[in-house]
């Protein structure tokens, strides 16, 4: 593979088996970073290594729930071992159950907590020592990418209470570390899509938008945004991105 604006990187991603996920991974290791890929469904992020594999890149991909932390922390700690530092850390996982509150399943909203907030705040806390480290190797900066949503600036429906929380939650989370980390020159930034479509949004979304009709965003317009922001030259840094289908008014 030629010489990308990433090569030399290591890049962290989370959600990797699918959506917008997948097609970061594809974008960044086009750039020439390796990628290492986390979800749970482990034949699914096999795939995609393949496909990177086959294109010149360089993926590896490890199994693992974000909302376990133990689970994380070995897994983040197996990178550093092997890397010796994260030059990217992309937090993408999520869940989304909507629905009215009279009817709600508490086990939903709390796995929406868990996979939103928690598995983000999972990842950041294992990875944050090996992100500081980056700096100064291959680049002057390291980056930390969070995938919140439009519903984390607004409340776009009342179904979408607690998806809307676990979004505002890690925007106000993704702000905090940004100004904490100056300093270190590790770059915070979010990124805010409207409807994208992907598995959640077809079908694997309760109360999801439906996005298997009209022209939503697709997973490539997401990854071009992340891949905007991680490649900004080392003296810019962009906090947020909000990105809508050009038919969607709010
Ligand atoms: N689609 C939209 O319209 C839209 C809009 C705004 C924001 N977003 C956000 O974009 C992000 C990606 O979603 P997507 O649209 O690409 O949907 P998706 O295709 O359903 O992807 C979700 C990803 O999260 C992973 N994941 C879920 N629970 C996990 C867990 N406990 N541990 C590890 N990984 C887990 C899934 O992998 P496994 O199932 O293999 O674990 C999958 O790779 C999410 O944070 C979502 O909230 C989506």
């Amino acid at each position: 593979m030629t010489q990308g604006r990433l090569t030399g990187t290591v890049a962290v991603i989370t959600g990797a088996s699918s959506g917008i996920g997948e097609a970061t991974a594809h974008a960044l290791a086009r750039e020439g970073s390796t990628v290492v890929l986390l979800a749970r469904r482990l034949d699914r992020l096999s795939e995609v290594v393949e496909a990177i594999e086959s294109d010149g890149g360089q993926a590896r991909a490890r199994e693992v729930d974000v909302t376990d932390a133990a689970a994380v922390a070995e897994v983040v700690g197996d990178v550093g071992e092997e890397f010796g530092c994260i030059d990217i850390l992309v937090n993408n996982a999520g869940f989304l159950a909507n629905g009215p509150a009279l009817e709600a399943d508490l086990d939903e909203w709390h796995r929406m907590v868990d996979v939103n907030v928690t598995g983000v705040l999972n990842t950041t806390h294992a990875a944050l020592p090996l992100v500081t480290a980056a700096v100064g190797r291959a680049r002057g900066v390291a980056d930390i990418v969070t995938v919140s949503s439009l519903a984390g600036r607004r409340v776009p429906t009342p179904e979408s209470n607690v998806y809307s929380a676990t979004k505002h939650a890690v925007t106000a989370f993704s702000e905090a570390i940004r100004r904490e980390l100056v300093p270190r020159r590790v770059r915070v930034g979010l990124v805010e899509p409207g409807v994208v479509r992907s598995e959640m949004t077809t079908g694997g979304g309760k109360g999801a938008p439906d996005a298997t009709h009209g022209d939503p965003l697709v997973a490539e317009d997401i990854a071009d945004a992340i891949l905007y922001i991680v490649t900004r030259p080392d003296h810019a840094a962009v906090g947020e991105i909000v990105i809508r289908p050009s038919e969607q008014e709010r």
